[in-house]
């Protein structure tokens, strides 16, 4: 047991890219070069890891599952705050035997009393995870992506089951499959994100709640980079590889920016975020400066 904020991730051994069911994965660019692929995400992976420990963070490890390439993407199994997780339920059959597998993790997890509780959707509602609920630390609401993998029933399924506040988000970008591939708010308020990802009506929605001075905007070819599937601890933002302006804008205010080399994962169309899920959130207000 550590005091130390928890991120799980997923076993990168059985990880490549092997089907599509999104418009950055293509598996002629894996099997081109399988070996050096996976050679090359293994040291990426590891790189990740060392950046989350030395940010302060414990990372726990779970197996992948041969056939089951997209576990190495765990933001995808759950939602957990207060030590309740809502398992995820996927839309596409290319990751939904994941589902078992995740199950048994998280139950082992309650078992051992580092979960209280290990919920369930309701019927026929899709949603996958954390990767389509972010939580604002400084808000205390989610931010929900709905449009392309996650239903819209999904935000009242979410509201019921934690009774914290939903703002759902419409995504219209099948690049922009996930909420956590275009967005991101930061624990001093700062909503960092790509308009061109999201529904007019829910950019809008982002400007009545974020003052303009909070919103950094991306522009199309940064969210490119997937340098915005980023984790935030405290002050640290660790994130594929931005541009020289983001790195800025941010450090201006105050984060430190660790880019990393994530290109194996990309062509997945996943980075960071997407590659951990935090399992000690929390829905504390937050202390002055805490994460
Ligand atoms: N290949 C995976 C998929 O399409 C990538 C998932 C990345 N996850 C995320 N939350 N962005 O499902």
């Amino acid at each position: 047991m550590t005091n130390a904020p928890t991120f799980l991730m997923t076993d990168p051994a059985h990880y490549e890219v092997s089907y599509s069911i999104n418009p950055w994965m293509d598996p002629s660019r894996w099997s081109a070069a399988p070996d050096e692929r996976h050679r090359h995400a293994v040291t990426c992976w590891t790189a990740l890891r060392l950046a989350l420990e030395q940010a302060g963070a414990a990372v726990e490890v779970v197996p992948g599952q041969p056939g089951l390439p997209d576990m190495l993407f765990p933001a995808n199994a759950a939602v957990v705050l207060d030590g309740r997780a809502l398992m995820a339920r996927f839309l596409y059959a290319e990751r939904q035997g994941e589902e078992p597998h995740f199950q048994a993790f998280f139950e082992q997890l309650r078992d051992h009393g580092r979960l209280q509780e290990v919920a369930q959707l309701p019927e026929g509602v899709v949603q996958e995870g954390a990767g389509d609920c972010i939580w604002d630390p400084l808000r205390r609401h989610f931010w929900v992506g709905w449009g392309q993998r996650s239903s819209r029933e999904s935000a009242a399924a979410i509201e019921r089951h934690f009774g914290f506040p939903v703002v759902p988000l419409e995504l219209v970008s099948p690049r922009y499959y996930h909420l956590d591939v275009c967005f991101y708010p930061l624990p001093g308020g700062e909503v960092v994100f790509y308009p061109g990802a999201l529904s007019e009506a829910s950019r809008a929605e982002i400007r009545r709640r974020v003052p303009a001075d909070l919103r950094i905007e991306a522009s199309s070819a940064e969210a490119d980079l997937l340098c915005l599937n980023a984790v935030n601890l405290g002050r640290d933002i660790i994130m594929a590889k931005g541009t020289e302006r983001l790195k800025e804008e941010l450090e201006t205010r105050g984060y430190r920016c660790i880019e990393l080399d994530l290109e194996p994962f990309i062509l997945s169309g996943g980075a960071a975020y997407c590659m951990t899920l935090r399992l000690d959130r929390s829905s504390t207000p937050l202390a002055a400066g805490a994460a």
